[in-house]
């Protein structure tokens, strides 16, 4: 029986490759919509990019909603100098003709939310939080409803990445991230820690061209143009493929490692604002509100997505 989710979105070439890997695994999930956030790129060009991918992996049919163009509270801060000023740059693909749903992305989660049976739907959240906290604070019912929220974001031994402190998604909109890790939903939360060993590579790159489709023609121009930040920042021989982790891990949770921790947001200090603060080694009393992954199978997560890829 394939798991339910409705994926929370701000592409980005990862979020590209997990959408992907997503409509390319049919029989673990089931993609009830897909909802764009502001984020790596506003949220204009995040809603045309969830509609290229789509009709990309040949999915027109997948409902897509336009959620929240700013942060609750703070100033939209964007990542055009890793992504493109696309947010998709890489690959050069037409512009989409399937239409967005009226209906606005927050509505849409709590409409999904309420008429499914309680704890059969999952939200996987890619990019700022904002969406995800919106839906909780319109419509509180939904926290015991939601079966999971698997999310990429924060980080703890890794620190941060646009911040010396803070990973990008909890640091946009930071408020959001208190009140999601606040709701006494079950979490995942797939931190820099593991997505830093989920690097991309030449063979692995080369593995996915190698399928000679559209699709994987793509994905890997996308991949090429991604990693060349992250190697040239971190110095390592590819780039961290942040997004997919939290689709991998739906599909082969074996593959990865982590435990249980306390998570709390920073919302006060500007120089810390948006760390995650993580009880890793359980000195606090605080409770153990997450599922925090550190470790990841790199091999098994990429041949996970070259098996999807090929599907499409
Ligand atoms: O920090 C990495 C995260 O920020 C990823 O989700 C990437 O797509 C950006 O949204
Ligand atoms: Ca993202």
């Amino acid at each position: 029986m394939p798991r339910s989710i409705i994926i929370d979105t701000d592409p980005g070439q990862d979020d590209a490759l997990a959408i992907l890997l997503a409509l390319g695994s049919p029989d673990a999930l089931e993609v009830i919509g897909i909802t764009a956030v502001a984020g790596n790129v506003p949220l204009a060009l995040t809603s045309r990019n969830v509609r290229v991918i789509c009709e990309l992996a040949g999915r027109r049919d997948i409902t897509v909603c336009a959620g929240a163009d700013r942060p609750l509270l703070r100033p939209l801060v964007t990542a055009e100098h890793v992504h493109g000023k696309t947010g998709l740059d890489g690959a050069d693909l037409p512009e989409p003709t399937m239409p967005l749903d009226p209906r606005h992305g927050v509505d849409f989660i709590i409409e999904t939310l309420m008429t499914r049976a309680a704890g059969t739907v999952t939200l996987c959240p890619l990019g700022p939080l904002t969406n995800i906290a919106m839906a909780l604070i319109r419509e509180p019912r939904i926290a015991s409803r939601i079966k999971e929220i698997v999310l990429m974001g924060g980080g703890c031994f890794e620190g941060g990445n646009i911040t010396p402190a803070a990973e990008f998604n909890i640091f946009v909109d930071p408020h959001a991230a208190k009140v999601v890790f606040g709701a006494g939903v079950p979490i995942t939360m797939m931190s820099l820690d593991v997505t830093h060993k989920a690097l991309t590579s030449r063979s692995r790159v080369a593995s996915i061209k190698a399928i000679g489709s559209k699709v994987s023609d793509a994905a890997a121009g996308w991949l090429d143009f991604f990693e060349r930040f992250d190697v040239q920042k971190y110095g390592s021989e590819g780039g961290p493929l942040h997004d997919p982790c939290v689709i991998a891990w739906l599909i082969r949770p074996e593959l990865f490692s982590g435990r249980r921790c306390n998570v709390e947001i920073e919302t006060v200090s500007e120089l810390t604002m948006g760390m995650t603060v993580i009880d890793w080694w359980g000195v606090t009393e605080r409770p153990k509100n997450a599922h925090v992954l550190g470790d990841v199978d790199a091999d098994g997560f990429f041949a996970l997505i070259a098996q999807a890829i090929s599907r499409l």
